[in-house]
């Protein structure tokens, strides 16, 4: 098993990664000083695979545990399915020493951990994350969040989880729009900060990573793992490094408040949001030609849906000025020098932000 510390002095934590490790739900939670008293967050999907088992597995540690299923898909991220789950924990007697676990993706760990970091003023919290975005990036660092309608995550805490539980098997399930997001994902770390992963992506493109074995699969998430555990232990709070995990996700986000969360999946509109980002890096003169190239090949490979229609120049830039990281209406953006090296809070006027829209437009259209 690979145990893969976040060090945040007394909420510090460990990432465990094993093909299997499922299994061990029940004996790895009571490793741990948490209560006896459990409560599973998850979304009707993952609640028809997995849900039986990890009550099997929690039961059999001799906890008291109850599963919450809620519908799959971004709508679930919302105050009123938070809501929903406050009444059910009040009148199911979950207390102040309870823990609430989130089985699922992104959405459910964004979901449940809003809801741990707020019920009773904030119960403990654990990750098991079952898509590729969730083992790489929303099950580590504590950022919790809901969305309002009028933007992505602007209501959230930080709440870190007491651990993480990565098992790769709950991969083979997942169907195959699911893998690329969580690619992009990957990609967005090779990006900003390690030129050999990306190499080691471009060996490997998305058609291919069905197939790839698992172990080179272990090997990626934990290389990953270890990329957020450091920046988070640097940056909790994104006062600085860790704006740099924004990559591509300012024009990812807008693309996702444009189309109304039902277009694109998470990281697909991050794969776009990257493209544009590194567009913008070449033409304000900060990444030379040939990796320019070399990024636009590979995301080029992705497949991702290509219809922008309703995504204007208006909307998107509107959308961009909400995003919680735009300071003063002036819209900054995280960009790149070269394959592995980012720069942050770099501005992005108006008139070069439609052209990056139009570049997009012109790539989805197949030109
Ligand atoms: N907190 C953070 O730091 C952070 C980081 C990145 C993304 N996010 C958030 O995460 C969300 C996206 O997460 P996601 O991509 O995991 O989406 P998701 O949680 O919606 O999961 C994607 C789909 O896969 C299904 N699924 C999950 N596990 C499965 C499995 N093992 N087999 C088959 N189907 C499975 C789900 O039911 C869902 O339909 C977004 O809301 C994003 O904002 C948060
Ligand atoms: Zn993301």
């Amino acid at each position: 098993m690979k145990i893969i510390p976040v060090e945040l002095g007394r909420r510090s934590y460990a990432i465990y990664l094993k093909s299997g490790l499922f299994g061990e739900l029940g004996r790895l939670y009571r490793r741990h000083e948490l209560g006896e008293q459990v409560a599973v967050i998850t979304d009707r999907t993952v609640h028809k695979l997995y849900g039986a088992q990890a009550l099997r597995s929690l039961k059999a540690a001799g906890l008291r545990a109850q599963l919450i299923p809620v519908p799959a898909g971004e709508s679930s991220k919302s105050l009123a399915w938070a809501d929903r789950l406050y009444e059910r924990l009040i009148r199911t007697g979950v207390d102040r020493e309870a823990t609430i676990i989130a089985l699922g993706g992104g959405v459910v760990g964004d979901l449940a951990g809003f809801v741990a970091a707020s019920y009773l003023r904030g119960i403990a919290f654990v990750q098991l994350p079952t898509t590729l975005v969730g083992q790489v990036d929303s099950a580590i660092g504590g950022k919790t969040g809901l969305n309002h309608r009028l933007g992505k995550n602007l209501i959230g805490a930080y709440h870190q989880p007491r651990f993480v539980l990565i098992d790769p098997e709950f991969l083979t399930s997942l169907p195959p729009g699911e893998w690329r997001s969580g690619w992009a994902e990957v990609l967005k770390y090779a990006l900003i900060q390690d030129a050999e992963l990306f190499a080691q992506l471009e060996a490997l493109p998305p058609g291919k990573v069905l197939s790839a074995d698992a172990e080179l699969l272990t090997g990626i998430i934990a290389h990953c793992c270890r990329i957020k555990a450091s920046i988070v232990s640097e940056d909790e709070r994104e006062a600085g490094r860790r704006e740099l995990l924004n990559f591509g996700h300012t024009i990812g986000h807008a693309l996702e408040a444009v189309t109304g969360y039902r277009r694109f999946r998470h990281g697909e509109a991050v794969a776009w949001g990257m493209l544009a980002a590194a567009w913008l890096s070449r033409e304000q003169g900060l990444l030379a030609q040939e990796p320019w190239g070399r990024i636009e090949r590979l995301l080029s490979s992705f497949e991702l849906p290509r219809d922008l229609s309703g995504c204007e120049d208006e909307a998107l830039t509107a959308a961009m000025r909400r995003d919680k990281k735009s300071r003063g209406g002036q819209i900054r953006l995280v960009l790149l020098s070269d394959i592995g090296q980012a720069i942050r809070g770099q501005a992005a006027g108006d008139a070069e932000l439609r052209r990056a829209f139009g570049y997009l437009r012109s790539r989805a259209a197949g030109s």
